[in-house]
């Protein structure tokens, strides 16, 4: 039930049969412009097409343009007649009929009256796609979740998607616990107890790689640091020297080195502590002494591993499956799936044919011995293959693009990816359109930081990434005490038993991390608040699934089951008494509304707006009309068939953002 479209079509038809048609030269894009009204003083929604029109044609009259119009729609089935207002709004207020015929086939349509589309797209998501050999951390979180909610949503639409998980299962980070396993491990432990085992190697080996890059970086940055310095006192004195505009530029060009001061700073800053935290244990300054070569080590394990060395590859074949349950772990209790999961190893055999195939064809050539793909559009070439031989991220994503155009055909191609990776993906587009290498729509679907409460991007004290496992962990304890909440548990009736407390708990604490990072549009930074996350007030999961757990038991204080809910409804209808009624089942049709604009823009807080909006209106509905107290059996009919719609539009809301509902809480 596609609000908007309906009423848009019913315009396009009734301006196609206006007088002023032959000058409209897109009817239906006019027609569609339809909006919910502002003020619901005058209506649902409101069509906003008779001023654009009117300049198109010339007509100075937008009001009459509106009036003109509206005499030809036809809309009686749908609304009271429409009205135009100010300069040629035309305010449109949906008949009750309408809506109340619309819940009933609600009450009877499992897919909350959402058609599947009649032009299913094939719409392959890489999501997740983290690094492995490293613990997951927090900024594994967002791929993961709007992933996950994209390809629940898309599918439900009646998309054909297929989901890819990228592993990043062949990197250097494979060389670290290479380096690390045959410096510091031994097998026994590693075999008792591989996966802590083998974080602690890749943490010692990445440390001693920190320290050195943090030595080496040092005279680098105070080189720059001076010469920045030498660059701003000339940019003042000319700013001095200059007058008017001249004089801005300067200024302009002296406080913008001043940043780059400010931030040559901060890095020699970090690096300073990354160097004394080491220096203050001595037995890490000990080790960091023994390895001063360990990042030119690991890039060498890591080449040996991609050239078949007999030993790095056992290793590697050892390590994988403890990397694989480790991240396993983690996507069962976040409830996330995939189709596939072909790692960046999958691809390794293809890179070779990759780089010649484009080399052969004239798109790539040797640049300073290394194989290069230049485009037009961008300073710098894509580098395909670097001068030690060496393939490189890039590389991969062609061979992957390649390999996935063979097998799927899709008609679009999703990169769920951190916005940093920008750059990758608009050159791997470039190249990807310049080579020809697929028809399908290619995007980017990037998203933004999550931070600490500080502001800055989440870190333990000690300046690695939080894990993802502590991090839902910490979440499910903060959800087990609002589940505890002694003035709540009261009145549940038989009470909570352990285990029931432990699984709501968990089922709210990940609710709770999945809705926060959904409500968030994709592309900004969020906050990572545990407290506000499981608040059972504002725009939270806790709050929805809240929401949702008492309609069940609405439904069981009055005796009801939902058959003999629907058999009442089928029996007298809906009739709405209150406004708070008529909202609530308006705002419940708007379903199919919320899950198109997550399409439109590839963005989940849509969905998640709208099951707020749900949440809130059925709050509203709770508060001002009773159910067991209803002043007449048909109107007790009504609000019970309300509860039960709105028990299933959150539940399926809820579902397709990846997050489960409890029974009760
Ligand atoms: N493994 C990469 C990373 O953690 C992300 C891969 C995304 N997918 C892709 N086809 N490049 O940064």
């Amino acid at each position: 039930m596609h609000i908007p479209h309906l009423l848009s079509e019913r315009f396009a038809d009734a301006i196609s049969r206006s007088p002023f048609a032959d000058q409209v030269s897109d009817i239906p894009r006019f027609a569609g412009m339809i909006r919910i009204a502002g003020n619901p003083k005058f209506g649902d929604y409101q069509a906003n097409f008779a001023m654009p029109i009117s300049k198109m044609i010339g007509d100075t009259n937008p009001r009459e343009v509106a009036q003109q119009v509206v005499d030809l729609v036809e809309l009686d089935d749908v609304c009271d007649p429409p009205e135009v207002a100010g300069p040629g709004f035309i305010n449109l207020k949906l008949k009750d009929q309408f809506i109340t015929e619309k819940l009933v086939a609600m009450l009877d349509d499992d897919r909350c009256l959402v058609p599947k589309t009649d032009q299913p797209k094939k719409i392959l998501i890489d999501y997740s796609s983290p690094n492995v050999a490293k613990p997951m951390h927090v900024g594994h979180i967002r791929t993961t979740v709007i992933g996950h909610c994209l390809a629940q949503t898309l599918s439900f639409l009646g998309h054909d998607v297929v989901t890819d998980n990228h592993l990043g299962d062949w990197g250097t980070q494979f060389g670290m616990i290479i380096y690390g396993y045959k410096h510091f491990g031994d097998a026994e432990t590693v075999a008792a107890d591989p996966v802590p085992e083998l974080a602690k190697l890749y943490r010692l080996v990445h440390q001693l790689m920190s320290y050195h890059k943090a030595v080496s970086s040092i005279p680098k940055l105070q080189t720059q640091i001076e010469d920045l310095g030498v660059q701003q006192a000339d940019a003042r004195q000319e700013a001095e020297n200059a007058e008017g505009k001249e004089a801005k530029k300067k200024r302009k060009l002296a406080d913008s080195i001043a940043k780059k001061i400010a931030a040559c700073r901060e890095n020699l800053k970090k690096a300073e502590t990354t160097i004394s935290e080491i220096n203050a244990d001595s037995e890490m300054k000990q080790l960091a002494a023994e390895h001063a070569e360990i990042a030119t080590a690991v890039l060498e394990e890591t080449s040996k591993l991609h050239a078949g060395d007999a030993e790095n590859k056992r290793l590697w074949e050892q390590f994988l499956p403890y990397c694989k349950d480790e991240i396993n772990r983690v996507y069962r209790r976040l409830n996330v799936t995939f189709d596939h999961t072909l790692g960046e190893s999958f691809y390794h055999d293809m890179l070779r044919d990759t780089v010649d195939g484009l080399v052969e064809r004239g798109l790539a050539k040797e640049s300073d011995g290394a194989i290069c793909v230049f485009l037009d559009q961008f300073e710098a070439p894509m580098i395909i293959q670097k001068r030690d031989g060496a393939f490189l991220y890039a590389t991969t994503d062609l061979a992957t693009l390649k390999y996935r155009e063979a097998e799927f055909s899709p008609d679009e191609i999703l990169y769920v990816v951190d916005a940093r990776q920008g750059e990758h993906f608009d050159k791997l587009f470039a190249v990807a359109e310049l080579t020809k290498l697929t028809s399908a729509k290619l995007v980017h679907v990037s998203f933004g930081t999550v931070l600490g409460e500080d502001g800055k991007p989440i870190k333990t004290r000690s300046g690695t990434l939080i894990g993802l496992e502590s991090l839902l962990d910490d979440a499910v304890d903060a959800a087990f005490q609002v589940v505890c909440d002694p003035d709540r548990l009261v009145s549940l009736d038989p009470p909570m038993d352990d285990e029931e407390k432990r699984r709501v708990s968990e089922t709210i604490g990940i609710g709770a991390i999945k809705y926060a990072d959904l409500s968030h549009h994709r592309t900004s930074d969020y906050q990572f608040k545990l407290s506000k996350m499981v608040a059972l007030s504002g725009n939270t999961a806790t709050y929805a699934q809240y929401n949702y757990a008492r309609t069940p038991s609405i439904l069981q204080r009055n005796g009801v089951t939902e058959s003999e809910v629907h058999k009442r409804v089928a029996e007298s209808g809906f009739e709405f008494t209150h406004p708070a009624e008529r909202d609530l089942a308006l705002t419940m049709l708007r379903f199919e509304e919320a899950l198109m604009s997550v399409y439109d823009d590839y963005a989940p807080n849509h969905l998640v707006d709208y099951v707020y909006g749900v949440a809130e209106s059925f709050a509203k509905f709770n508060v001002q009309c009773h159910v067991l107290r209803a002043e007449t059996p048909e109107i007790q009919t009504t609000r019970l068939g309300l509860v039960m719609l709105t028990g299933r539009i959150l539940e399926k809301g809820l579902g397709l953002l990846g997050i489960n509902v409890v029974e009760r809480m």
